[in-house]
């Protein structure tokens, strides 16, 4: 296994219209980003990514670019970023921009010019075609529902390809100008000494354009756009070229949010592979059926959760490099995932926190994670801001739930439950802004979970995150969890997870209950040393039988010494 600096990075996500406001325009900025870098550095993480902050009309929270050279006002300029750049370096983070090249906002330059003049070269940035029988090209459904074809204003029978919000339309990637064009605009960024990208939505490049009506897979009539648009043979020569022509040539890092099928993954994470990781949504999607439709859970049991991460884990391993996540921006917070509402507490959250951040890969926490940010129950669907969030309660209503459960679904399962502002302190809007109004509600909750308060208390999450960034970064124990092998312990007992990491002779174990009720594991007599747990007392291995209490999470070790 080739060590990388990246392998041994924790990478820390950050939201920018909900992590820092120094304006106080009730939005987050740039330099509000700069302000909290030493917050970021003492949590101990190296590489920061930071959603969308180019020139975006907002549709789809900035995964609508409408220029790629501009940052937004909204957050800065291009002069903050850099200074953002610069100061990060300094203190040795780097920072990752998202890359979203699917498509760009229907406000960008090219789309306006193509809608402008059907016979200009920029019809062919975007995928137009006839509609057929007066319909659209076909009955595919857009990711955020509704028909995936636009008809274009002002022409008959015309329509424009968006995989996501109309507002969204989709890049022609068949266009060799195009690809010219997002490989230069990725080097200017590189150039400016950008550490490298997470990259949007990329399998979705590749399209398999098929006239007609399929059969409808849900009460829109309609059907889910996955198939013929994901993972399309041919994909592989653009990413390879992508690779190539930019991101090989700075040595950048790259994270893909790509569900690549395990038969693929070495040609996208293998030593050649097209980008340095891509996520495991096995377990972080495991909540939401395979048409994308959330708002039906899918009745996930804790049994598949052990599953899907050690077949995840084992078949990463055998093919390259991972990048692990329990929450980021798409996702509602974690403890509100996993564990029912009556256990909610710093227990729980430090077993999530052990689980996830011992697995083998690099791990991505997303802002607020450490302190344990909670979903928020918003009282109306007008204080809900994310499109999608919308798009599902209607479809919701179509499939004849009730407007009460339809509005549940929304409060256990929308983006916003994480895009809500950063709870830094108890004062006025969790500290995030002296702003009247924040874009998106503050959860009520921040006057007990904040950083200010956790930072104060040796037991805290936050504290418990920065030991396990520690043991990961900075330890005797780095080697084996950056670089050791990840291997499952098949335990009768089926209420818990338990797993080992082993370098050579060095080896350690960690054992999760997820369950309120104490478990007995049988473990291996070498696991005499405890490192860190999430009870302030744990007899686990003076004990004669092995108990694990409710959503005890241990890490044990073969072998000891100083922690640094
Ligand atoms: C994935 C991004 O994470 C999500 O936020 C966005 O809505 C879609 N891609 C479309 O760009």
């Amino acid at each position: 296994m080739k060590k990388q600096w990246w392998k041994e990075s924790v990478v820390y996500q950050i939201y920018p219209k909900s992590f820092m406001d120094s304006d106080n325009d009730g939005m987050g900025d740039i330099r509000g980003i700069i302000n909290k870098l030493d917050y970021l550095k003492e949590l101990g993480i190296n590489i920061i990514w930071i959603c969308p902050i180019y020139k975006s009309p907002m549709d789809d929270g900035g995964y609508d670019i409408s220029d790629y050279y501009t940052i937004d006002e909204m957050f800065g300029d291009n002069a903050d970023f850099e200074e953002l750049l610069e100061k990060a370096q300094a203190l040795g983070i780097k920072v990752l921009m998202d890359l979203v090249v699917n498509h760009t906002s229907d406000e960008h330059d090219w789309f306006e010019k193509a809608l402008k003049d059907p016979s200009s070269k920029y019809r062919d940035y975007y995928i137009f075609r006839e509609g057929v029988a007066g319909q659209a090209p076909n009955n595919w459904r857009s990711y955020f529902g509704d028909s995936a074809w636009e008809p274009v204003p002002g022409e008959e029978n015309m329509y424009y390809l968006h995989a996501f919000t109309k507002k969204q339309p989709d890049l022609n990637w068949e266009n060799q100008e195009v690809r010219e064009e997002i490989y230069n605009m990725i080097n200017y960024w590189l150039e400016k000494g950008l550490g490298g990208f997470r990259i949007d939505a990329i399998l979705n490049i590749k399209k398999r354009i098929e006239m007609g009506h399929f059969t409808p897979d849900g009460e829109d009539g309609l059907t889910f756009i996955g198939h013929w648009i994901l993972n399309q043979p041919g994909i592989e020569t653009w990413l390879k070229e992508l690779n190539e022509r930019t991101f090989k040539l700075y040595n950048s890092v790259t994270v893909a949010e790509a569900a690549v099928p395990n038969e693929r993954l070495k040609e996208y994470i293998g030593p050649e592979g097209f980008f340095s990781m891509v996520f495991d949504f096995s377990y972080t999607d495991i909540d939401v059926p395979e048409t994308g439709e959330w708002f039906k859970s899918s009745n996930w049991t804790w049994d598949q959760m052990r599953e899907n991460i050690f077949i995840n884990q084992l078949v990463t391993q055998d093919n390259g490099w991972g990048a692990l996540y329990l929450e980021n921006h798409d996702q509602p917070r974690s403890i509100n995932k996993y564990i029912p509402e009556k256990d909610i507490n710093d227990t729980s959250k430090k077993m999530l926190a052990t689980l996830f951040m011992m697995l083998r890969g690099t791990p991505f926490i997303y802002q607020g994670q450490e302190l344990g940010m909670t979903n928020i129950k918003m009282e109306t669907l007008e204080d809900y801001d994310d499109i999608a969030t919308h798009d599902q309660y209607h479809r919701a209503i179509l499939a004849g739930f009730t407007d009460e459960e339809a509005f549940s679904a929304v409060n256990r399962r929308s983006r916003d439950n994480s895009r809500t502002p950063m709870q830094w302190d108890d004062s006025k809007n969790s500290g995030f802004s002296l702003a009247e109004k924040t874009w998106l509600k503050v959860n009520p909750n921040y006057t007990e979970i904040n950083a200010g308060k956790e930072k104060n208390n040796p037991l805290s999450l936050l504290n418990y995150y920065k030991q396990l960034i520690e043991l990961r970064k900075d330890s005797i124990y780095k080697d084996v969890i950056v670089y050791g092998r990840f291997v499952p312990i098949k335990e009768a007992n089926t209420n818990v997870i338990i797993y080992e990491r082993i370098l050579d002779n060095k080896r350690i174990l960690v054992a999760i209950n997820f369950t309120d009720e104490k478990q007995a594991v049988s473990l291996d007599p070498d696991y005499n040393k405890f490192v860190i747990g999430n009870y302030t007392q744990s007899n686990i291995i003076m004990e004669e039988i092995h108990y694990l209490q409710p959503y005890e999470s241990v890490i044990l070790a073969n072998y000891e010494g100083e922690l640094k």
